[in-house]
């Protein structure tokens, strides 16, 4: 395909891309959820299997609902006696956003499509939850927890069998994103690329 000057604003946007915590700011409209999501479910997938289903959670009732199930898996995982400032900060990353995408990877084990293959489609749609909603004006950032496999969490979400979950997408106003990491000193990412000798 030939360079196409139309791209060029496509490439500026993947390039300028910052995760930007949404905390504080309003939820996206139900107009822009459903645009996100559809663009999440864009992404490469082989055998159109679909592997992935997500989980908005807004309002305080869904938030307390999910704040509980971390809790849970929390003290399931460390023990129940915990210092208090350990079981607010697990609460607080579900206070964060206006707005939580919870990404669910959801395989077909009996596919001829191998289940790690599924699970990199589902983890596909993470990143373009965050390009979509950013390219909506939102801030997005991609988080995650250490109690996430934690039957009270999976129970929260209604996870059955092969199914994980790959953490959540904080959406709402964007913030100015702190300092870059990762860039050369043009302002460009520096990928991690060889090439195979041989051509
Ligand atoms: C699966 C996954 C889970 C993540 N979980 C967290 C997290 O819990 N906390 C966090 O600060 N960043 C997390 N990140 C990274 C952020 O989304 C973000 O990429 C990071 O803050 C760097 O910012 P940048 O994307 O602007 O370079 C996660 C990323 C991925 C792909």
């Amino acid at each position: 395909m030939s360079e196409d000057p139309s791209m060029a604003p496509l490439i500026e946007h993947l390039l300028a891309r910052r995760a930007e915590p949404a905390r504080d700011g309003v939820p996206p409209t139900g107009e822009q959820l459903a645009t996100i999501l559809k663009v999440a479910t864009r992404v490469p997938d082989h055998g159109a299997l679909r592997p992935w289903r997500f989980v908005v959670i807004e309002g305080s009732r869904a938030k307390a609902e999910w704040a509980d199930a971390m809790e849970s898996g929390l003290r399931l995982t460390k023990g129940p006696e915990l210092p208090e400032s350990v079981v607010a900060k697990m609460r607080g990353k579900t206070e964060a956003a206006p707005c939580s995408v919870m990404v669910v990877s959801s395989p077909e084990p009996e596919s001829n499509i191998e289940v790690w293959e599924q699970e990199a489609s589902a983890a596909c749609t993470g990143y373009a939850i965050v390009l979509a909603a950013t390219a909506l004006g939102l801030g997005a950032i991609w988080k995650s927890a250490k109690v996430l496999d934690a039957p009270p969490v999976r129970e929260c979400f209604a996870l059955a069998g092969p199914e994980r979950l790959l953490g959540w997408i904080n959406i709402g106003s964007p913030e100015v994103p702190k300092e870059r990491r990762g860039f050369d000193e043009a302002g460009r990412p520096a990928p991690p690329v060889t090439y195979l000798a041989g051509s």
